[in-house]
């Protein structure tokens, strides 16, 4: 749709960016931190560990000061479980509690709204020695650390995310590095897994509901809208397929309590049925497990074609944004209306809208940006001079595409792209960069980690002190 004038960001609009623990904290062994899977996995030859990343965890005060400086409105980072349960339950780290008082005072102090994500890929590894996931004990462990998390921060912490990409740990946890090798049938295991982080999650969000008053939980998974390869009506199916799949399965349980049934048929086609529990769907559909809002992170569309059961559809899982397929169900296709950046990801700024657009109008609730972005080979340049204007310009498409959605009626109230400051990739090490702030370091040699701000950085702030009327203004 075309329209003569667009419609403003609203007044309170939660400008900010994100960031995850693992990803940008480091002192991964520190002040009685427990080791998490991530600590624990193999990392892909020639990119870096987790071990310093940015070095947050020292260096959060001049962070939280450079975010201001960019007018932040909020900050979304994540909890690291394991500071807080160094084995996941039980015995409470009192450091941990105290990193992130500290934190949230911090921000608190700057104007700065927190938006906290409890769980980001890094589950305690004390629970993964007793099978993570696939064990019934992880969900109430989870709940466990939700309710101390709401005990000691919800005084002051009004937004909460229960668990980052649910999804993407489910389809390309391999990439992630959160998939459990040992796993002896992958993908009914990561089904059931699944169930229990849904159950996980419902717990999570009743309890928020119970113990606070007046703050907002919201789920947080990648959504991308899937478009057929083709009109060929077989291509519109492996899109449904695909969509429910990857998309409405995790959305449909989170808003509607109750399992996507094109997912389940799938399930029952591939035998992967989970097995559920007396009393697991009564607390999937309490009315209390709702959210109050949706979270969620966009980097592009996927496309996909009709996969007949005789291709070679499924060779590998792909990354977060790399479709391959599967046999029978859906196989990725390379949209040739998209360029792709340098790691291979499609970018799709209209797509954002048309996804706005469909969980908008799918689910009806409030609706906010959790990450989006470009990873990059930033180059510093003599004088502490970044200019990566290829930055802007996909922040800009984007940010114009949310304004476009506003105006389509979509309840959007923030936008938090990834990241706010350099941090390491989830895969493709330090060198992939996302950030406002560049982070002086390259992926074996930590230099001296000093914070250098970017073109983007100047950028962004111009876009928060207009409220994004910048965007609009530019008729480029
Ligand atoms: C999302 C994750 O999938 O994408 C982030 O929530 C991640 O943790 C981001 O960093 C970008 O992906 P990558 O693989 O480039 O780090």
């Amino acid at each position: 749709m075309y329209y003569e004038s667009l419609k403003s960001f609203p007044d309170d609009f939660l400008w900010g960016a994100s960031t995850s623990a693992y990803q940008i904290e480091g002192a991964w062994d520190e002040d009685g931190k427990g080791p998490s899977v991530i600590d624990m996995a193999q990392h892909p030859e020639g990119v870096t560990d987790f071990k310093v990343a940015s070095d947050h965890y020292h260096r959060y005060k001049e962070d939280v000061a450079l975010l201001a400086e960019m007018g932040f409105k909020t900050y979304r980072f994540s909890i690291a479980w394991t500071r807080i349960y160094p084995k996941g339950t039980v015995e409470i780290n009192p450091k941990g509690i105290e990193f992130y008082n500290n934190l949230i005072d911090e921000l608190i102090a700057h104007d700065i709204e927190p938006l906290v994500t409890m769980y980001h890929f890094d589950l305690p590894y004390a629970l993964q020695d007793k099978g993570g996931w696939s064990n019934r004990e992880t969900i109430d462990a989870f709940a466990n650390y939700a309710k101390t998390l709401y005990e000691n921060f919800g005084d002051r912490v009004k937004y909460w995310l229960t668990i980052n990409e649910q999804n993407m740990m489910i389809l390309h946890g391999d990439a992630i590095g959160t998939l459990d090798s040992n796993l002896e049938n992958p993908e009914k295991e990561l089904y059931q897994q699944n169930h229990h982080m849904m159950l996980a999650q419902a717990k999570a969000m009743i309890l928020c509901h119970q113990i606070l008053d007046g703050a907002k939980i919201g789920p947080a998974p990648n959504i991308s809208a899937v478009y057929p390869a083709t009109s060929k009506p077989e291509d519109v199916l492996a899109a449904n397929n695909f969509n429910a799949i990857r998309n409405w399965l995790y959305l449909d349980m989170a808003c509607f309590g109750r399992y996507n049934s094109v997912a389940w048929s799938y399930f029952e086609e591939k035998g992967y049925v989970p097995e559920i529990q007396e009393g697991d769907m009564e607390i999937l559909a309490d009315a209390t497990a709702r959210p109050d809002f949706i979270a969620f992170n966009y980097y592009s569309t996927a496309t996909v074609e009709a996969s007949r059961g005789n291709d070679d559809a499924k060779n590998s899982t792909g990354d977060q944004q790399i479709v391959i397929g599967e046999q029978g169900v859906y196989k990725g296709h390379t949209n040739q209306y998209l360029e792709k950046t340098e790691f291979g990801w499609e970018v799709d700024p209209v797509g954002f809208r048309v996804t706005l657009r469909e969980i908008y109008s799918r689910y009806n609730l409030p609706l906010i940006v959790t990450e989006n972005g470009l990873g990059a080979f930033d180059k510093l340049e003599e004088g502490d001079v970044v200019n990566d204007d290829y930055r802007i310009e996909y922040l800009k498409k984007h940010i114009k595409q949310c304004q476009l959605a506003i105006t389509d009626g979509v309840e959007l109230f923030g936008y938090c792209p990834w990241s706010a400051i350099d941090l390491v990739s989830t895969h493709q090490g330090s060198s992939k960069r996302y950030g406002f702030i560049y982070v002086n370091r390259e992926e074996f040699d930590l230099k001296d980690l000093r914070r250098i701000k970017k073109k983007s950085f100047y950028w962004y702030k111009d876009v928060i002190a207009s409220n994004g009327a910048i965007i609009v203004e530019d008729k480029n």
